[in-house]
């Protein structure tokens, strides 16, 4: 009789998104009259830029010739987009990263769900409070993350690093030493950032503990402040100590195309074993490649147009960021985020919990968003509002919110 992997099992409740699906499905329902705006969900709604669009064309194209055709992608990903994202994001910086350390995928979500698995069962993960869910519950399915303690809504084996409005939404070098530690930076979901002296501070532990931190820079488009770093290379001493995550999903508009990354340089090494090795193996064996037409339009992603159509599309959200960030501090809402990410982190009002104010956003502004709470503990009395819709959407939300 077969048996099922019991890891599973003990993944708490629903998925955020579900229920939120939920809610709003049956508030539809009732009230079939009322416009919904949907701020919750983080996914784009621009349509991909143009030089994206002719680049995709042209691989395709491609396809149906012999001579063009191209079947299988080498292990690692097409060397014309590897060469494209070392010089682009990373040489021209100043990083020592090669097209050899770069390993290209279908998204970030996938390769931060996968990279645990090249690590012992029984390291020890510190993951911020709030989180990528993603981090957490794929641990949980590979059974690192000990019992669930449902009051406190955390794992036992787990270090939780809370960010809140007393830490300025960054966390704090944790008490209990880690073996691996995710960062997000920009931060989904509070919208926060650390400068690069803080994030050396991380570089400097990690490396004196023997710790890896996986940096998810998924939202590194969306800087606007100087002091904040773009990748993680940009500290001195990540390459002993630091993989990347890297997608095109925020950048570029790839979330339906799909396109990513994880940065692997050759210097991490636990004992005498690269980490790059085991990824490497783990791809071959595991993987078969982006497909070409879409690494083509990556490519695009760092030709002289692609590069003014994209930050064009960052300013559009960006200006949207603005409207909610703005118009909920006149409201007299606290808020933060929205500088350098994409994601508003208001705290709810009158001491409403993050589901209260969500249903009460969602029966008197006919707005969605997305509570804190789903996030994890620290996330409670916060509720987060994404840039990714249209404008006159946005700009709409916020009357309506201001008008409460
Ligand atoms: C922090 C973070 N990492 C990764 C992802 C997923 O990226 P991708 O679309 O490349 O899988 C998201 C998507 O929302 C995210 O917020």
């Amino acid at each position: 009789m077969f048996r099922v992997n019991e890891d599973y099992l003990k993944l708490p409740g629903s998925y955020l998104f579900s229920m939120i699906g939920r809610k709003v499905a049956a508030f539809t329902q009732a009230n079939p009259d009322k416009k919904i705006i949907r701020l919750g969900i983080g996914d784009v709604t621009q349509p991909l830029a143009p030089a994206i669009i002719e680049s995709l064309h042209s691989a395709v194209d491609e396809m149906a010739h012999a001579e063009t055709f191209r079947g299988y992608a080498p292990d690692l990903g097409y060397e014309f987009l590897r060469k494209a994202m070392a010089e682009n994001d990373y040489q021209s910086k100043g990083c020592e990263i090669k097209a050899d350390e770069i390993f290209i995928s279908d998204g970030a979500k996938c390769d931060s769900g996968n990279i645990q698995e090249i690590f012992a069962k029984d390291n020890k993960i510190a993951v911020c409070d709030p989180v990528y869910p993603v981090y957490v519950d794929t641990n949980v399915m590979a059974g690192r993350t000990g019992s669930y303690d449902a009051g406190t809504e955390t794992w036992s084996d787990v270090i939780y690093m809370p960010c809140t409005k007393e830490t300025d939404f960054a966390p704090e070098l944790p008490k209990e030493t880690p073996d691996i530690i995710y960062l997000c930076f920009p931060n989904n979901p509070t919208g926060s950032t650390i400068t690069k002296p803080q994030l050396q501070e991380w570089v400097d532990y990690a490396n004196k503990v023997g710790a890896v931190i996986i940096y998810d820079a998924a939202y590194e488009a969306y800087i606007t402040e100087k002091n904040v770093p773009h990748t993680i290379y940009e500290c001195v001493g990540a390459r002993t100590c630091a993989i990347e995550l890297r997608s095109f999903s925020k950048n570029a508009g790839f979330t339906g195309v799909r396109l990513g990354a994880t940065v692997i340089p050759k210097d991490l090494k636990a004992g005498d074993v690269m980490l790059h090795s085991l990824w490497a193996r783990r791809h071959g064996t595991k993987y078969n490649g982006a497909p070409y037409i879409v690494q083509r339009a990556g490519e695009a992603v760092y030709s002289e147009a692609g590069k003014v159509q994209l930050q064009e599309q960052i300013d559009y959200y960006m200006r949207n960021a603005g409207v909610i960030y703005k118009g909920l501090k006149d409201a007299g809402y606290n808020v933060s985020g929205g500088v350098n990410a994409p994601y508003i982190w208001l705290e709810t009002p009158k001491g409403m919990t993050s589901w209260e104010f969500f249903d009460y956003l969602l029966e008197k502004a006919n707005v969605v968003g997305t509570p804190g709470s789903g996030f994890g503990p620290s996330g409670e009395g916060y509720f987060r509002l994404t840039a990714f819709g249209s404008y006159e959407n946005t700009a709409a939300a916020i009357e309506r919110i201001k008008a409460l």
